[in-house]
């Protein structure tokens, strides 16, 4: 999913500036001793927000402290994303600023993350500043990588995507203090011929059921209402432990958890996408009014290309299912566009596929070949201009659709909860459990509350209310 969706994500130690010149703290290639303070930045899903909760977790308890500006960082993280070349290039930007005898001396940089994993070793040729490297699969590895770096190792990497285990969590520091991200499936087996996420984050490694619920009960006693369940393919999610639970019976089990408000969960796959999930949701009334299923292409022809398991009518049964429910839930994809030899026509049973499902929120991407994945050596043949035209007019027909969605819902009443409140405008923000943000007179002590709000006006992103 695209990052949209972590917009109201508090990451407190997440900066977007590129940094400035820092000041030297040892001389280059000496041990840098114990490290005190560190600077995370993290780029992507919500995959990787989480993930660097659970970096910042290992470090606090090693009595690290964090710090918002780089310059002040002994350890410098950037958890990186890998999903398109445009992604993948921004830590290469951010590096940029610590290219020799430009005030990266004396500091720990490290890269983890996607573009950590594809790059490997290659990392320290491409950025000599760079002394620590290390892929998702082994964050399980980061106290010993971190205990060599401070004996004065210049360059240790945790790259194995060989493990069986998922890594613990016990020591996850949250940051947003309303949304509890947890991850219950790693990696994925897919290999949709597009995406390098299956060579970037390892294979499929479900969590036992027992151990998701227990994260869960604990995250209700620190006081979270809305748990949102996390994996690549989340409900591929398949337990290991004796109880066998189903995915859907999960869904079910975290609802029921006394305290629990909202449960989401992101990313399905259609392949896996079952009625029971739609009888759950039904049955739980905490479970949200909404489903992200990434769609990819409206033509069949392109969905076998891409190796997505999936036919368009296949997709469209699983819509089905979800708009039989009793609850009216929200549905949102995620779409890309200029896929290898995507004709026209094929770009036009997309169109006609969203004019069919009238999604709430698409995430919508251009095509960028990447490495090691099937795709990238059967070429590229769609220009990037002609890829720009199409994703313009697929963002033009959503646009249209959001719009009329939204403004069917002037004078409906949500109850949301506030996620925000920018004091600029003097305006609260708050989601819905259909996912909608809407934007209403509040003060700063609503945040955090769970508010009824009447919409008053619609446009094609949000809404805008008063509290009822
Ligand atoms: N696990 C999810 C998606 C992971 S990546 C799933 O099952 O769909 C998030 C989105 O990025 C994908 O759904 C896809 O739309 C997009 N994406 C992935 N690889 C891409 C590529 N090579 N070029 C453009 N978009 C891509
Ligand atoms: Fe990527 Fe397909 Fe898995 S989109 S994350 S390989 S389901």
């Amino acid at each position: 999913m695209g990052n949209e969706l972590v917009q109201l994500t508090v990451f407190e130690s997440a900066g977007t500036q590129a940094p400035a010149i820092a000041s030297p703290r040892a001389t280059p290639g000496s041990a840098p001793g114990r490290l005190r303070t560190f600077y995370i930045e993290t780029f992507g899903c919500q995959m990787n927000v989480h993930d660097s909760e659970k970096v910042q977790g290992v470090l606090l308890a090693r009595g690290m402290k964090p710090v918002d500006d780089h310059a002040r960082a002994d350890l410098i993280l950037y958890n990186t994303c890998s999903i398109r070349e445009k992604a993948a290039q921004k830590v290469f930007s951010r590096l940029g600023a610590f290219r020799k005898g430009n005030g990266g001396a004396g500091k720990v940089i490290g890269v983890l993350g996607c573009v950590a994993q594809q790059e490997g070793e290659r990392f320290f040729e491409r950025a000599p500043q760079v002394s620590f490297v290390c892929g998702s699969a082994s964050y399980s590895k980061l106290p010993e990588l971190l205990d060599r770096l401070e004996a004065g190792d210049r360059r240790v990497t945790g790259l194995s995507l060989d493990t069986e285990e998922c890594f613990e969590t016990e020591l996850t520091r949250r940051d947003n203090p309303f949304r509890a991200y947890l991850t219950i499936i790693e990696g994925c087996d897919q290999r949709c011929a597009f995406c390098v996420v299956p060579m970037t984050r390892g294979s499929q490694r479900s969590r036992p059921s027992e151990k998701i619920l227990a994260e869960a009960r604990r995250l209700v006693e620190e006081g979270y209402t809305e748990i949102q369940l996390l994996g690549q393919i989340v409900n591929a999610w398949e337990d290991p432990s004796p109880a066998r639970r189903s995915f859907a019976e999960l869904l079910a089990c975290v609802a029921e958890i006394p305290g629990v408000r909202r449960v989401r969960f992101t990313t399905s796959h259609p392949r896996f996408f079952t009625p029971d999930i739609v009888r759950a949701i039904d049955a739980h009334p905490a479970l949200c009014d909404q489903v992200h299923l990434p769609v990819q292409s409206g033509s069949t022809p392109v969905l076998a290309r891409m190796l997505r398991g999936y036919s368009r009518e296949e997709y469209l049964e699983r819509i089905d299912y979800i708009r039989q429910a009793r609850r009216t839930i929200s549905l949102s994809t995620d779409i890309i566009v200029g896929f290898c030899g995507e004709t026209r026509q094929d770009f036009e049973q997309t169109l006609s596929l969203m004019q069919e499902v009238e999604y709430d929120q698409v995430f919508s991407f251009k095509y960028s070949p990447r490495p090691n994945t099937l795709a990238a050596t059967q070429g590229d043949a769609l220009a990037e201009d002609e890829k720009g035209l199409r994703l313009a007019e697929l963002q033009e027909f959503q646009r249209q659709i959001q719009l009329r969605r939204n403004q069917a819902l002037l004078g409906a009443t949500f109850e949301v909860l506030v996620e925000a409140h920018q004091p600029r405008l003097g305006q609260a923000v708050g989601r819905s459990t259909t996912n909608r943000v809407i934007n209403f007179p509040g003060s700063p002590s609503d945040v955090g509350r769970y508010l009824r709000v009447n919409v008053t006006g619609a446009g094609p992103n949000s809404l805008v209310g008063v509290r009822v």
